[in-house]
């Protein structure tokens, strides 16, 4: 009997479900979570409150907290359900990418897995971020995982992020936009998801250790309203907070950050969960934390009791309310009711060839090209000799790596273990190559042509085979994750001198660069086109060589500024880089809001490429820009595709000044798709939030009247059109 009661644990998430997933009509997700809190024992609340990890299911985990073995589908988080009341037990998978396993199951077959969030920052394209999660979505509900860990919407703050590639863009606005609407498509398949790491965990240096310094009205304007947009827009099952503190306080203990503003200003009805191994003390619950996940990697990190069992104390000696240990299982339920994880029908399938072509255009869309002196697209009628160098480019394309990393079905073309990095992800430290190979596919697109490769080696060597060729791909590769920042903007291995060796023996040289980040580009003026690829996902080498051949119309734009050097950001030097994992670091996030492009211009100083920028193999112009102020502003114009072919454009409006002060915000965007010679009239209503100053006083947002500028934009430091108009002084929201 026992144990077939546990198997009914197991098989439950699966037992029930209409097919869409959405929640049945009746009693509202609020009430249905207060009637089931109120019939649980104790115990049955307490069980809700924490998630193990699937990975390291015994280390100091007593023998009956432990994941079931008929737990086939193990992978970030479990936590066992309460049949009698009909709660399903939670499984959670990572991440923003597709749904990964890594390490945690040998028998992994693996799942799609899609390109770079940067690579959707690049696309700015809302529906196909939409897409993307939905997909995913379908992929973990196909496998049980009615938790999806994705969502993660840190702003890019710094070039030397290991974990910028998890992350879409350095712009509040664009990050909540595409960040909800890879959640709605998540939680549209009955899939909880996270928005995720709430925030400011923008650096990974000694992040158990690293205290985050900035301004609270300035975070208002930055990363927490990023968070704000993209919860009001996809209303998040749950929120994963970071590891690192802010201010002084840890992120799952964040009284402030989640008591005042998530749960207070914002009224958000969903749960807060920890990351893994980032909740030394049990009083976090009245911070605010809902429930611990991965008991087991606290206990690891921190030394610490169970986070249950602490809490367990503190409620028998009166410390911990009944009120609030109800509070945190009704918001938990809430979400499992909001989001139709209970409602489940039989396991939708899976139609993988279909989420490759996401996963495909997600890359062609996320491709930005920096550079073209005429030398793209390439010819495909010509016998050319093609040198192709670099890059693992005749095995596949790289991934970020750490927990985001998905394994793509038919597993990696090639792992290798770089090694050397921190702590506990430092074995996940590797050079993940997805099957995709740019090389093959180059050779598809490019019958006519003679192409010989060069791994890139020994730079003498790829440069003979750059001068017996009319032209050279050179590929650019990094290997950026979790739990480690990059030092600097260089390629590794000798990369920059390698492209420096081969652009000097052939100027025909074109770079493909596969980063998470911006690099230096020492060689840039001596090549004739750079192509950003980013982590282009399964489906990567296809799009690349659709690019490079004009088969796709590049229409990417860069969410994140490319610096010249390091010396132009707002952190020359960054803090803790030179010291050994775990050694306490203050990192101040002094630009306060004025992240990025808004730093830029802040400060004057032209970047090497801006945000908002990237080419086309055809030309827009904009004009008839009309601006209408009062309560908000409200941008009108028209885009004009001028060029000999049908391309996208992604027209961006911004503030550029109120009064005589200088102030920089993206107000909105479209992403254009324009036949040659066809226009579009676009109209870009502001968030208000974004015309304000957070008044913290106040506590509220205080849009100063007057004279506001605006710019019609092709990048941010290409400013097409003006005009400016009058805005009605007001304090609102919170
Ligand atoms: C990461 C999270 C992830 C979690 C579970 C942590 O190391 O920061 O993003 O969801 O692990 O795997």
């Amino acid at each position: 009997m026992r144990r077939r009661r546990a198997i009914w644990k197991v098989i439950w998430p699966l037992a029930l479900i209409p097919s869409t997933g959405a929640p049945a009509q009746g009693p509202s997700p609020d009430e249905r979570a207060r009637q089931t809190e109120q019939q649980m024992t104790d115990d049955e609340r307490f069980s809700l409150l924490i998630s193990l990890m699937g990975a390291v299911p015994s280390i100091g985990v007593p023998r009956d907290k432990r994941i079931p073995p008929e737990v086939g589908n193990m992978s970030a988080g479990y936590t066992p359900g309460i049949p009698r009341l009909g709660v399903p037990a939670l499984q959670s998978s990572d991440a923003s990418m597709g749904v990964t396993n890594p390490g945690y199951r040998p028998d992994d077959k693996g799942a799609t897995a899609f390109p770079a969030s940067i690579a959707v920052g690049s696309s700015f394209n809302p529906k196909l971020a939409r897409e993307g999660g939905a997909a995913i979505g379908r992929e973990a509900r196909s496998r049980g995982f009615n938790i999806q860990l994705a969502g993660g919407i840190n702003l890019h703050r710094d070039v030397r992020n290991g974990r910028n590639f998890e992350y879409y863009s350095e712009d509040p606005l664009v990050s909540a936009v595409l960040g909800a609407e890879a959640v709605n498509g998540i939680q549209g398949e009955g899939v909880i998801s996270t928005l995720k790491h709430y925030t400011l965990n923008c650096n990974e240096t000694n992040r158990h250790w690293l205290d985050a310094i900035i301004d609270p009205a300035a975070h208002r304007e930055s990363d927490l309203l990023a968070f704000q947009i993209a919860i009001e827009r996809s209303q998040p099952g749950a929120i994963m907070s970071g590891y690192n503190k802010v201010n002084g306080e840890y992120l799952s203990g964040n009284r402030y950050l989640l008591n005042e503003v998530l749960k207070g200003a914002w009224g958000y009805k969903g749960y807060g969960m920890s990351d893994w191994g980032a909740v030394p003390e049990w009083d976090y619950a009245l911070k605010g934390l809902d429930q611990e996940s991965g008991i087991q990697m606290d206990v690891k990190q921190w030394g610490a009791e169970a986070f249950t069992d602490r809490l367990k104390k503190a409620y028998a000696e009166g410390k911990l309310p009944k009120e609030r240990l109800s509070d945190m299982v009704r918001r938990i339920l809430r979400s499992a009711y909001a989001v139709g994880i209970d409602q489940w029908g039989p396991a939708p399938t899976v139609d993988l060839a279909k989420h490759n072509e996401i996963a495909l255009e997600i890359a062609r869309q996320g491709i930005v090209v920096l550079k073209n002196d005429g030398v793209l697209p390439l010819p495909t009628d010509k016998p050319l000799k093609i040198g192709v160098i670099g890059g693992y480019a005749q095995l596949g394309v790289p991934s970020g790596t750490g927990s985001g990393a998905v394994l793509p079905v038919g597993g990696f073309a090639a792992t290798l273990n770089i090694g050397g990095a921190h702590g506990f992800m430092g074995a996940a430290r590797n050079l993940y190559l997805m099957p995709s190979a740019p090389l093959t596919e180059l050779k598809k697109l490019l019958p006519q042509a003679q192409i010989e490769f060069d791994g890139g080696y020994m730079p003498l060597e790829s440069a003979f085979l750059a001068r017996r060729s009319d032209l050279v791909i050179a590929f650019g590769i990094r290997v950026e994750g979790e739990g480690f920042d990059l030092p600097d903007m260089s390629l590794p291995w000798g990369q920059d001198a390698l492209i420096d060796a081969v652009a000097a023996a052939n100027p025909n040289t074109i770079v493909v660069l596969e980063t998470g980040n911006p690099v230096s580009m020492p060689w840039r003026s001596k090549v004739k086109a750079i192509v950003q690829a980013w982590y282009p996902g399964q489906a990567g080498g296809q799009a690349i060589a659709e690019v490079l051949t004009g088969k796709v119309n590049p229409s990417g734009r860069l969410p994140i500024t490319f610096p010249a050097s390091l010396a132009q950001t707002p952190r020359p030097k960054l803090p803790g880089i030179e010291t050994p994992w775990g050694t306490p670091t203050t990192v101040r996030y002094d630009e306060g809001a004025e992240v990025g492009y808004r730093w830029y211009a802040q400060q004057g100083i032209k970047p090497l490429y801006a945000f908002g920028y990237g080419l086309s193999y055809t030309r827009f112009s904009y004009k008839n820009l009309k601006v209408k102020g009062g309560e908000t502003i409200t941008a009108t114009f028209t885009v004009t595709n001028t060029g000999k072919r049908a391309g996208a454009d992604v027209p961006q409006v911004y503030l550029t000044g109120i009064g005589e002060t200088k102030r920089m915000r993206l107000l909105g965007f479209e992403r254009v798709e324009l036949e040659p010679g066809e226009s579009k009239e676009v109209t870009v209503s502001a968030d208000p939030r974004l015309l304000a100053h957070f008044d913290g006083n106040a506590g509220q947002w205080r849009i100063t009247g007057g004279s506001h500028k605006v710019a019609l934009g092709k990048a941010a430091d290409a400013l097409m059109l003006t005009a400016q108009t009058t805005l009605q002084p007001r304090l609102f929201g919170r």
